[in-house]
Formats: structure tokens, C-alpha cells, sequence
């Protein structure tokens, strides 16, 4: 039985976590004590109150969370408002467009950040305050590890963009219109005007890119209040929902309403089945595996493909739908409008943190535009957003977006042209005298967990210059990276396990043919075992790359794509629970 048939009994204020640290007539707690004192604390400000952090992610060079130096305000506010002390604890940002190499080498470093705030501190329950990409992934793998009462605030998404009266996407429009001006379609004067005119507000992507996916997963799962995650960022319900999270994290630690009893299998389920009809980003794939195994689910990538067969793409936003942004999909009824018409597929019995079922949070949940959520009978893609393939090439599995793809490369067999690094990669792909035709595979490697480090979004190979002339927008791509969720094509990503280990990517020469047939879900390498085995026995592992630090720490305890790429050490089931800290 679910754990949430038995809510435990509210809490009372004695039992508050912080009351360890404010209440102990001892001579610590009056080093605390005093210290509340000296920033100008009373106890009526604190003592026997629930003291929520909100970890904020704001940083002045992160673009899409610019508002969170107001909004953490509405949170403080909400918090007061309900009885609670707020504090604020600043964390990692994350900026997904200036972070290098990749902020995918971060998540995790984020995590452990968010894990250790918490249980360091003296707090009872915790908002969380993120949305730019990684930021999701990982604020949410260390609350569930830290265990308090913790409520997602998502930093919704900019508004729409705009040049000369046309809408532009986020990432989608710049690859597009990229090409447009390297096939010499674009002049100068316009591509400097997209530059101004493609981001126009605070908030993160507004295409279904890594950001809009995984903060309606997080509302999925439950761990948001329920419609917050597709909120405008410059709307001023936005406002109005950061004050709600503040005033609900405080009765969440009164009920007791920690991750574990929102974040069941069956909400990674939901998840799953709520991916794959709003044409996810790939890197949901990755995240959610971390997320379930953190929570102690057995979720793998079979799941993923298994929802892919049933469950239809139904939200047309691009860049597997043709038209819409998340702005519209939030005036057409939001994550609740397309929860309701999921329900066949959902279980609704799962809890959120408002402490009441699916069930009940979608009864006014309504569909304002059918084209926007579309009917089942009626879906952008009859089949789900990821295909997870598998064969000599990928044994572990590998991930692409048929959605996003030209449909005739969905069954493909071609020769390979294969970059060893993306250095090589950048320095040929453009060259005029490359020997390459639109039937290649283009192949990039060293770019995994460990090899780019960090899996970075190169996974959306460009088409070689002298084909993108030729009029060619789509060629079948193979790599161990990773891609942006604005992105599109034929690319095949996160090829476990990956060339810098070991894997058969590192195998394969310019030339060799590769055959890829999506419907039936196999990757294959058309070079008999033999010759594998050779060159597999000839290979020269590859230098480390990090003597030291972060880096030195990563290499030797990141997993593989098909795994999530958390650390072991960071798993739930590595050692025994931590416990709180003496005092
Ligand atoms: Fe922040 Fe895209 S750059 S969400
Ligand atoms: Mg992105």
C-alpha cells in the first residue's frame, strides 16, 4: 500500500527539525540562539515556527532565473504569511547558456550542494527555486536525498520571441535560422536583430527544450504546486504562485509531507507517460533515470520506450510540434490540460504536495485549444516523444527523438564519416573538399559522461556546409553526447557505454556501414565480430582528464548515460542513511 493512506499526525512544534539547534537550554543552542539575535532575530521571529529555506539558484549571470531576486521575496512572503520563518540559502546556478563545458558536469555538484544545505542547517522544510535546465534535475535528486518536506518552485517559462512580427523559439529558432545564414539565406542586419529579438524576457526556454520538460515533470511527479510549471515567468500569476509555495512549504512540515510520500513509482510512471506526450526533451531520459533510482525505484530505459509505443505526442509545441510555444500551451490549459488528457494513462491516486491526488487537482483542470493539447484521437505523433534503440553499436541502449526527425531517416543504412573529438569535428565539418553525401552517418565520439566531459549538448551534429548548400536540413547523427531539448534531427544520442570507456562507438571507422531502423528499434554496426574484436583489442585508453578537483572526483564516480549519470557514492542504496548531524 501506498505509504500516504496513513498521513502521519501534524506535527507539533517541539518536533521541529530547528528546534534541535533554537531550543536546548544548553550552551550551544545559545550560540544560536545569539547569533538569530545578532542579524536581528527575536524568538518570536523563529522559536516554534517551521524554518523554511529557499534555496534560490539566481545568479547575475544566469538569464532565465533574473527573476528570483524578486521572486524570493513573494516566497518570504507566502512563508510569513503562514506561520513559518523563511531563510534564504543562495546555491549553484547553473546557467545553461554560459556554463562550460557543459552544466551537465555540474548537476550533480548542485545535488550534493542542495542535500548538504539542507541537512546542515536548521530547517524544517525547504523551497526549492530553480528551472534552468540542470538546475530541476538537481535540486530535486538532493531534496530527495535530504528528505525534509520540499516543495519546486519552477521559474516558468520567457515570453514568446519576435522578429519583423515572427515568432522565434528558443535554441530551435537559432539552429534554424543558423543554417539559414551558412547557406548565405540571412544577412547581417537580420541576424543581429534575431539576436535582440529570440530572449525578451526573464524565464527559461520557451520551446519544449530540457527546461519545460523537466519542470513539468517535476509538477508530474508532484513536487510543484499543481499548473506552476507552465506559469509565464513575467506573469504575474507567477507571483502569485511563488507567495502559494511559501505559505504551503509551511503546512507540508506540519503534515509531514516529505519527497518520499509524493516521489512514488507510480509518480515516475506519470512522469514517463506525461514525457513522452509533450515530445520531451532527450534529456528527460537521463534525469528522470537519476531522479527514480534516487528515489529507490527500479526505472530503466525500457520503461521509457515502453511508454513510447502507447502514449501519443499531443502537446504541439515546438520543436516536435510545428507551431506553438510554451506561452500558448499555458493559455490552453497548462500541464493540468494535458494531464486530463492523459488520464487513461495515469494514475491519478498519486499524491502532490498540495497533499491531495491527481484525482482531485484535475477537476477543473480544462483544454482551451485543441490544437495547442491536442485530443488523443488527434496527437502531433501517434507514437511517444524517445525511441530507445539497441544492438552492437549501442548495448546498453541508446536514445532518439522520432518526432523531431525526417521521417525517411527513421529506417537508414549509410557510411560512416566519424569525428574522434568535437575539436576535429568543428575544424572539418565545413570544409569545402569534405567527402561526404547526405546518405552518410555522421559520427561524433568522446563526447559521453566522461569523455566531453560531461556529456555536453553536441549531439545535434551540424549538417557539413557544403550539403547544407545543396538544400540538405536532416542526416542521420550518431553520438555519446548529449543534445539540447530545442534541438531536432535524426541524432542519436547517449550511445551506452561510451567511446571513452571502451564502448563499440569507439570502434567504428569512416566508411564502415551503419544501419539504423527506428520502428524496430535496432542500431546496428555492419562489421562482423571479428574485426571488432581486432580493433577492439588495438585500442589505446585515453589520457585522464583531470589530475585533480571536481573534475578528479567526477571521472571516478559518474554512471553511464543508461544509468543517469549520478555518482555512486550519491545513490540511496550505497551505504547506510546519513542521519542528522550532532549538534
Ligand atoms: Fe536557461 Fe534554456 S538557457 S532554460
Ligand atoms: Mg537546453
Amino acid at each position: 500500500m501506498p505509504s500516504h493512506d496513513t498521513p502521519p499526525r501534524r506535527k507539533t512544534a517541539d518536533e521541529l527539525r530547528s528546534a534541535r539547534w533554537f531550543a536546548p537550554d544548553d550552551f550551544r543552542s545559545f550560540g544560536h540562539r545569539s547569533r538569530m539575535n545578532q542579524m536581528g532575530y527575536a524568538a518570536a521571529d523563529y522559536a516554534g515556527k517551521p524554518v523554511i529555506a529557499i534555496i534560490n539558484t539566481w545568479s547575475d549571470l544566469n538569464q532565465c532565473h533574473a527573476h528570483f531576486k524578486q521572486r524570493v521575496e513573494d516566497v518570504k512572503r507566502g512563508v510569513l504569511q503562514a506561520g513559518g520563518f523563511p531563510v534564504e540559502l543562495p546555491a549553484l546556478s547553473l546557467s545553461e547558456s554560459k556554463v562550460k563545458p557543459t552544466t551537465m558536469l555540474y548537476r550533480n555538484f548542485l545535488a550534493m550542494e542542495t542535500e548538504e544545505l539542507i541537512r546542515s542547517h536548521p530547517v524544517d522544510g525547504v523551497v526549492l527555486m530553480g528551472g534552468c535546465d540542470k538546475t530541476t534535475p538537481a535540486l530535486l535528486l538532493g531534496a530527495t536525498s535530504a528528505g525534509v518536506p520540499a516543495i519546486y518552485v519552477p521559474a516558468g517559462p520567457m515570453l514568446r520571441g519576435n522578429w519583423h512580427g515572427r515568432v522565434l523559439g528558443s535554441g530551435s529558432d537559432a539552429f534554424k535560422y543558423w543554417d539559414e545564414r551558412r547557406a548565405g539565406a540571412i544577412s547581417d542586419k537580420d541576424w543581429n536583430e534575431m539576436e535582440v529579438g529570440i530572449a525578451r524576457s526573464y524565464g527559461v526556454c520557451m520551446t519544449m527544450g530540457t527546461a519545460a520538460t523537466m519542470t513539468a515533470l517535476a509538477e508530474a511527479i508532484g513536487m510543484t504546486l499543481p499548473g506552476a510549471s507552465s506559469i509565464p515567468a513575467a506573469d504575474s500569476n507567477h507571483i502569485r504562485m511563488c507567495a502559494a509555495a511559501g505559505r504551503r512549504a509551511v503546512d507540508m512540515v506540519w503534515e509531514d509531507l516529505t519527497p518520499s510520500r509524493i516521489q512514488t513509482e507510480g509518480a515516475f510512471r506519470n512522469a514517463i507517460t506525461v514525457a513522452m506526450a509533450m515530445g520531451c526533451s532527450t534529456n528527460a531520459v537521463i534525469h528522470l533515470l537519476a531522479m527514480a533510482r534516487r528515489a529507490a525505484h527500479a526505472i530503466g530505459l525500457d520503461d521509457f520506450d515502453r511508454a513510447s509505443r502507447t502514449v501519443p505526442v499531443i502537446a504541439n509545441i515546438r520543436p516536435s510540434g510545428d507551431r506553438y510555444l510554451m506561452e500558448d500551451f499555458y493559455y490552453a490549459g497548462g500541464l493540468p490540460g494535458l494531464m486530463l488528457r492523459l488520464k487513461p494513462f495515469l494514475d491519478l491516486d498519486q499524491l502532490t504536495v498540495t497533499g491531495r491526488p491527481w484525482s482531485e487537482e484535475l477537476a477543473e483542470a480544462e483544454v482551451y485549444n485543441d490544437d495547442v493539447i491536442r485530443p488523443l484521437d488527434n496527437p502531433i505523433y501517434a507514437e511517444g516523444a524517445l525511441a530507445v534503440l539497441r544492438g552492437n553499436l549501442a548495448p546498453d541502449g541508446c536514445v532518439m527523438k522520432p518526432s523531431a526527425a525526417a521521417p525517411h531517416l527513421l529506417r537508414h543504412t549509410g557510411p560512416a564519416l566519424v569525428f574522434d573529438n568535437y575539436p576535429d569535428l568543428k575544424a572539418t565539418i565545413d570544409r569545402d573538399d569534405l567527402d561526404v553525401t547526405p546518405e552518410h552517418v555522421l559520427v561524433l565520439r568522446n563526447a559521453g559522461p566522461l569523455g566531453g566531459p560531461g556529456m555536453p549538448e553536441w549531439g545535434m551534429l551540424p549538417i557539413p556546409k557544403k550539403l547544407v548548400r545543396q538544400g540538405v536540413r536532416d542526416m542521420v547523427r550518431i553520438s555519446d553526447a548529449r543534445m539540447s531539448g530545442t534541438s531536432y534531427g535524426a541524432c542519436i544520442l547517449h550511445v551506452s557505454p561510451e567511446s571513452y570507456v571502451g564502448g563499440p562507438l569507439a570502434l567504428v571507422r569512416t566508411g564502415d556501414l551503419i544501419s539504423v531502423d527506428v520502428p524496430s528499434r535496432s542500431i546496428s554496426l555492419e562489421v562482423d565480430e571479428a574485426e571488432l574484436e581486432r580493433r577492439r583489442a588495438a585500442l589505446v585508453p585515453p589520457a585522464p582528464r583531470y589530475g585533480r578537483g571536481y573534475g578528479w572526483m567526477f571521472s571516478r564516480h559518474i554512471a553511464q548515460a543508461d544509468k543517469g549519470c549520478d555518482f555512486d557514492f550519491l545513490q540511496t542504496d550505497f551505504g547506510p542513511p546519513v542521519g542528522e548531524p550532532d549538534i
